[in-house]
């Protein structure tokens, strides 16, 4: 019998503090209907002084764990996607595995930028497809705007705080059919973070923020992803009809638009929370997945695309029967 990992609970969690598109127009120069035009993006949530990537990661994770009525202790892996760990180590893993009280679990992050979620689905379905593991928490979590320069029009009306969170368990029935993983080191200059405590000679003037160049990582989001979705259907030898729900990382509406429109679907079939969320990174397809499964948008059964892009370049797809 075919095993699969199966969701069995969702959680999200987004900080309460909201900046909106005018607030940044009082310190850059730049506009509402600009960042909204461009962006599809009109606020964004950002996290209190008193929170972290491990404590969104909680709440996100308990709220799953609710969802699918599970208890903590079943889990037997914890994987963190972030690029803003609490701490460079432990990892925000182990930091969750302490906050949910578990003493017997394996724990660690992964480090793929706004693809995160997706390397983490990729881990997790070979772990419990090969029998390794029963039952997985992934998270992803990020506070953004702590590596973000908000003096860098190009860069600070994007990005955004929170945590999504999935709970993934064998199952005989379909669930995860497939994922789809790739990097790129090629282009890492078109998008990084400097992490300036282990600055060499060369890089030793650089801050730890965010450095993008939008409109070259905006071209090949936009083709790269149309290639992803390529790969997904053919993987599976399935029709773009067959899709029910896309669920893409919330980086940019035109993006968006633009894979819908490859797979030939109505923005009804996208689910979309990035006006409200701006880009969450790893975070932002759990956030909207979350979403949407407890709006009772996305229905058991149903065939989701879940896909992301992100600074390596990486970039990965998961399709799942909900
Ligand atoms: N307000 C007003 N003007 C602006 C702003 C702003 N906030 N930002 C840039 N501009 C100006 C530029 O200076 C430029 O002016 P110029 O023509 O006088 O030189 C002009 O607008 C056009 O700039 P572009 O960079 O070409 O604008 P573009 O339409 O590409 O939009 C954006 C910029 C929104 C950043 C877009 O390129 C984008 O979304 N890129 C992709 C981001 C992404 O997907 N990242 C991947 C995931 S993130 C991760 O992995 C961490």
């Amino acid at each position: 019998m075919t095993r699969y990992s199966k969701v069995i609970g969702t959680g999200a969690y987004l900080p309460s503090t909201i900046r909106t598109n005018e607030q940044i127009s009082e310190t850059v120069d730049t506009s509402d209907s600009w960042i909204y035009e461009r962006t599809g993006i009109k606020s964004r949530r950002i996290a209190g002084p008193n929170e972290s990537a491990a404590s969104m990661a909680e709440i996100a994770a308990r709220l799953a764990l609710e969802a699918a009525n599970c208890d903590a202790n079943s889990i037997d892996l914890i994987i963190v996607a972030t690029g803003t760990p609490d701490r460079v180590y432990p990892s925000t893993g182990c930091l969750l595995q302490q906050r949910l009280n578990i003493k017997n679990c394996v724990a660690f992050d992964i480090q793929a930028a706004c693809s995160g979620s997706i390397f983490a689905l990729s881990i997790a379905d070979q772990y419990i497809k090969s029998g390794a593991a029963q039952t997985v928490l992934i998270v992803g979590t990020e506070i953004c705007s702590r590596i973000v320069d908000w003096n860098d029009r190009g860069t600070c009306i994007l990005f955004g705080d929170g945590a999504g969170a999935v709970l993934l368990s064998a199952s005989n029935e379909a669930g995860i059919l497939s994922t789809h993983i790739h990097s790129d080191g090629e282009y890492e200059d078109l998008l990084y973070c400097p992490n300036p405590q282990v600055a060499t000679e060369l890089n030793k003037h650089e801050t730890g923020v965010i450095n993008m160049r939008g409109n070259e990582v905006f071209k090949m989001a936009v083709n790269t992803l149309g290639k992803i979705v390529d790969e997904t259907l053919e993987a599976n030898n399935m029709d773009k009809s067959a899709i029910d729900w896309l669920v893409p990382h919330q980086a940019n509406i035109r993006i968006i638009m633009a894979t819908a429109k490859k797979l030939k679907m109505s923005m009804d079939q996208v689910v979309v929370t990035l006006e409200h969320q701006g880009n969450t990174s790893s975070a932002s397809v759990l956030i909207a997945f979350n979403e949407a499964v407890r709006d009772g948008r996305i229905q058991r059964g149903q065939v989701v695309l879940l896909e992301a892009f992100g600074a390596g370049f990486t970039w990965g797809s998961a399709l799942l029967k909900y």
